[in-house]
C-alpha cells in the first residue's frame, strides 16, 4: 500500500515537472541538453545497469554498476531503484588560468537511489550528469546502519561494454614504466588492461574515450577486459590487496565517456574539468602560468650529471648563466635539478638519500636567490623522491620553507621508481611498496599540492598519478608529466615516433596540462662527442624524430599552462628567428580550439592568448607529409592579421634533413584557407598578429 502512495506521488510530482519523483520505475532515461546522448540506468535481475546511445546509436551496450565491501555484503544483487531525484544545470565558470577563460557547465542528471535487500538494508546513490559531450557517474554512498563507519572496497564492479570490433589506443596499466609507454592502435579486444584515458572509435565512427574525474581517496582506475568489448574498473590495490580503505559517508571518483562524432571533439570537451568541484584555494593569483628553461636537458644528453661530480649540472655558476639567459629572453624561471644531497651513485635505487634542504657545496642557493631577485627571473624547484614518499613526507614542511625563502613558485616533484614500488614506511617502520596511482599515492599527491599551497607554490609532478582535472580545485596543481615525454628523445632507444604526438593530444592530453618539455632545437643527441670517456651510459644517446618546426607546433598543441624552451642556450642561439616563436607563445588562453585531426595521424589546433587578441595556431603529422588547408574561419571577422608563419621548408624531413624551416609572414582575414605544407615528421606554428 505504502508502495503505491509512493508510486502516484512519483507520477503525480512528474506530471507536474517537478525535480523529485520517487516511482518504482525499473528503467531511469536521461538525455543530453542536446538529446544526442541518452543514458538508461535499470535495476533490471536486481542488478544495476547503464547504457549509452549516441545519435541513437547504442555506443555503450548494458554494462554493470556496483561496488563490493570486505564483509561480503555490497551493491551486486537484489538491487531496487527505490527513488529518482532529477536536475538541470547550465553555469559558465571561469579559470584562473586555462586554455579556455570560461567554460560552460551544463548537463542534465539523475540521482537515482538503489536498495540492496540482500543482507543488510543498504543504500547507494548512482549520480549521472549527461553532457552534449560524454557521460560522468559516481557512486555516493551515505552514512548509513547497515554499514561500520570504516568501510573498505575490494571490488568495483562498474563496466564500459562497447563493440568489440572497434579500435583503441591505448598503453597499459601497472607496468614497471608506470604510464611512460608509446600508444598502441589496437582492436579493443587486445586492450587487456589499460590504463586511463583509453580512446577508441567504433566501428561506426563514434569516437569514446573512457578515463575518471576527480580521483580523490580513492584509488585510480585502470580497465580490465573481462570478456571481449567489456571493460571492467580494476583498481591499483594497496599492498595489503584492498582497493580503497575510506568511511562513510563517501564519493567515489566520477567516471567519465567522452563522446564525439569527430576526434577532436574529444579535445574540444571540457567535461573533466566540469565533474571536478570550483577552487577551493581562493585567491590564487600566486599562481604563476608561463615559460622557462632549466639546467636539464643537459643531464638527459648526458653533458651533465645530476650527482655532484665533474660536470656536475646544479652549481651556482651556471644556474647564474640560465637566469641571465632567461633574463634576456623574456623567460619566468630556470628549473635546476641536482642541487641537493641524494644524487651521487645509483639515486633511482636510494631515495632514503635525498635531503631537501641540502643543497651541495657548490650550489649557494642564497646567492642564486638573490640573483632571481635582481633579474626578476625566479628560481623553479626540483624534489627528486626516487619514489621514498616518506622520506618525502618527513621533509615536507621544512623543504616548502627553504624554497618560499628563496622566492620559488613552482616546485617540479619526482617520483622515479618502477611501477608498484613507491615505498611507504608505517609507523612501526615496516617498509610497503604501493602503486603510484593507488590509494596512497592519491592521497600523498593532494597532501603535496596542499602543503604547497600554504607556502604559495605551484606543483608540476613528474611520474605522477595521472590527472583527472584537480586542478580545477587546486589551481596550484599547474601540470604533470605522466607519459612519454621529450625527455625520451635525449637516451631511448627507440625514441618518441613521430606519431606520438599526434596520439597524445586524442589520449593524454583528454586528462589534463602536460609538461612535456618542447623546444629542442639539436636534434641529434645522438651526434654529440662525449664529454667524458666515463659519461654514464654514453651509449644511449638518441634522437629527436621530429623536424625543427614541429618542435614549435608542440607549444600550441600540446597545452600546459607552464612550457619549458627545453634545450640548451646555445642551441637557441644558433637559430635566434626560430626561437623567436617560443618566446613569442603564451601559456595562458582566452579559448583553444582543436579544428581538426585524426588519432595518430595529425592534428590542428588554434588558441587565442588571454588578455590580448592575437591567435595562435600549431599543426602536426605522423611520419606521413601532408598539404593542409586550414581554414582561419576562428580570427575575427573584419580584421586583418599579419600571419607570422613557422612551417616545414620544400625538403625538410624528420629523418633526413629536420632543420629545413621556412618563416614568411602573410595577411590573412577571417576569410583565408591557409595552405600549410608538413614535411614527414613536421609541424607547423603560425602567430596571428591583429594589425
Ligand atoms: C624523470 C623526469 O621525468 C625528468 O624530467 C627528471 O629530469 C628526472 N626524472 C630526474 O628527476
Ligand atoms: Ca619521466
Amino acid at each position: 500500500m505504502r508502495q503505491v502512495m509512493i508510486f502516484a506521488v512519483g507520477v503525480a510530482l512528474a506530471a507536474l515537472g517537478a525535480p523529485i519523483d520517487r516511482s518504482l520505475a525499473e528503467e531511469v532515461v536521461v538525455a543530453s541538453p542536446d538529446n544526442n546522448i541518452i543514458v538508461t540506468l535499470t535495476d533490471d535481475g536486481g542488478a544495476a545497469r547503464y547504457s549509452a546511445a549516441f545519435n541513437g546509436d547504442q555506443v555503450v551496450a548494458p554494462s554493470a554498476l556496483g561496488i563490493l565491501f570486505a564483509d561480503d555484503f555490497g551493491f551486486d544483487r537484489g538491487l531496487q531503484i527505490a527513488s529518482v531525484e532529477r536536475r538541470t544545470h547550465d553555469e559558465s565558470w571561469e579559470q584562473p588560468w586555462g586554455e579556455d577563460r570560461l567554460v560552460r557547465d551544463h548537463y542534465n542528471e539523475v540521482a537515482v537511489t538503489f536498495t540492496s535487500n540482500d543482507g543488510p538494508r543498504r543504500r547507494m546513490v548512482v549520480r549521472m550528469r549527461v553532457f552534449d559531450d560524454g557521460v560522468g557517474f559516481r557512486y555516493e554512498v551515505p552514512k548509513q546502519a547497515a554499514f561500520r563507519s570504516r568501510v573498505e572496497i575490494v571490488n568495483e564492479l562498474t563496466e564500459f561494454t562497447v563493440d568489440p570490433a572497434t579500435t583503441a589506443w591505448w598503453i597499459p596499466s601497472r607496468g614497471w614504466n608506470r604510464y611512460e609507454y608509446l600508444y598502441e592502435e589496437t582492436p579493443a579486444t587486445e586492450a587487456l588492461l589499460a590504463h586511463t584515458p583509453m580512446t577508441m572509435k567504433t566501428p561506426g565512427g563514434v569516437y569514446l574515450s573512457i578515463h575518471e574525474a576527480a580521483l580523490v581517496d580513492y584509488s585510480g582506475m585502470s580497465l580490465k577486459q573481462s570478456r571481449e568489448g567489456r571493460f571492467k574498473a580494476d583498481l591499483s590495490p594497496w599492498s595489503d590487496g584492498v582497493l580503497v580503505k575510506t568511511r562513510l559517508p563517501f564519493k567515489t571518483p566520477w567516471r567519465t565517456i567522452q563522446i564525439g562524432a569527430r576526434a577532436v571533439d574529444l579535445m574540444n570537451s571540457r567535461l573533466i574539468l566540469n565533474l571536478n568541484e570550483p577552487n577551493a584555494l581562493g585567491d590564487v593569483s600566486w599562481v604563476e602560468p608561463g615559460k622557462y628553461v632549466g639546467i636539464w636537458w643537459a643531464m638527459h644528453i648526458r653533458d651533465r650529471s645530476w650527482g655532484n661530480d665533474t660536470i656536475h649540472g646544479a652549481t651556482t655558476e651556471e644556474t647564474i648563466r640560465y637566469m641571465d639567459f632567461a633574463e634576456k629572453h623574456g623567460f619566468k624561471g630556470v628549473l635546476v635539478e641536482g642541487w641537493n644531497i641524494g644524487w651521487d651513485g645509483d639515486w633511482f635505487n636510494n631515495g632514503s638519500l635525498f635531503r631537501f634542504t641540502e643543497p651541495y657545496p657548490d650550489f649557494d642557493i642564497d646567492a642564486i636567490a638573490a640573483h632571481a631577485e635582481k633579474t626578476g627571473v625566479r628560481l623553479v624547484g626540483h624534489h627528486e623522491t626516487s619514489g621514498d614518499v616518506t622520506n618525502y613526507e618527513n621533509q615536507l614542511d621544512d623543504a616548502f620553507d627553504l624554497y618560499e625563502k628563496s622566492g620559488v613558485r613552482q616546485v617540479k616533484t619526482g617520483y622515479v621508481a618502477d611501477g608498484g614500488r613507491l615505498e611507504r614506511t608505517d609507523k612501526r617502520g615496516v617498509r610497503h611498496y604501493e602503486w603510484h596511482d593507488g590509494q596512497f599515492a592519491v592521497d600523498h599527491h593532494l597532501s603535496v599540492v596542499r602543503k604547497a599551497a600554504e607556502h604559495r607554490i605551484s606543483i608540476n609532478p613528474h611520474e605522477p598519478v595521472k590527472d583527472t582535472g584537480l586542478r580545477r580545485t587546486y589551481p596550484n596543481w599547474i601540470s604533470r608529466e605522466g607519459a612519454r615525454g621529450q625527455e625520451y628523445n635525449a637516451w631511448a632507444i627507440p625514441p618518441n615516433p613521430p606519431e606520438h604526438t599526434a596520439i597524445i593530444p586524442f589520449t593524454r592530453m583528454l586528462s589534463g596540462p602536460m609538461d612535456f618539455t618542447p623546444g629542442i632545437f639539436d636534434l641529434r643527441p645522438n651526434e654529440r662527442p662525449p664529454l667524458r670517456p666515463d659519461m654514464p651510459r654514453s651509449d644511449t644517446r638518441s634522437r629527436v624524430e621530429t623536424t625543427l618546426a614541429k618542435q614549435l607546433s608542440l607549444y600550441v598543441v600540446l597545452y600546459s599552462p607552464i612550457q619549458m624552451a627545453a634545450d640548451l642556450p646555445e642551441n637557441y642561439e644558433k637559430h635566434p628567428e626560430a626561437f623567436q616563436f617560443i618566446k613569442d607563445v603564451p601559456t595562458d588562453w582566452e579559448k583553444s580550439v582543436a579544428l581538426e585531426g585524426e588519432i595518430g595521424e595529425f592534428v590542428v589546433v588554434a588558441r587565442q592568448e588571454r588578455g590580448g587578441t592575437d591567435w595562435y595556431l600549431g599543426a602536426l603529422t605522423d611520419e606521413k607529409a601532408r598539404e593542409l588547408s586550414v581554414s582561419l574561419d576562428f580570427l575575427e571577422s573584419g580584421k586583418s592579421y599579419t600571419a607570422e608563419i613557422y612551417r616545414d621548408g620544400e625538403k625538410a624531413d624528420y629523418d633526413e634533413n629536420p632543420y629545413d624551416i621556412v618563416i614568411e609572414r602573410r595577411d590573412v582575414t577571417s576569410e583565408t584557407v591557409l595552405a600549410l605544407p608538413l614535411s614527414t615528421g613536421g609541424g607547423a606554428a603560425v602567430r596571428f598578429r591583429v594589425k
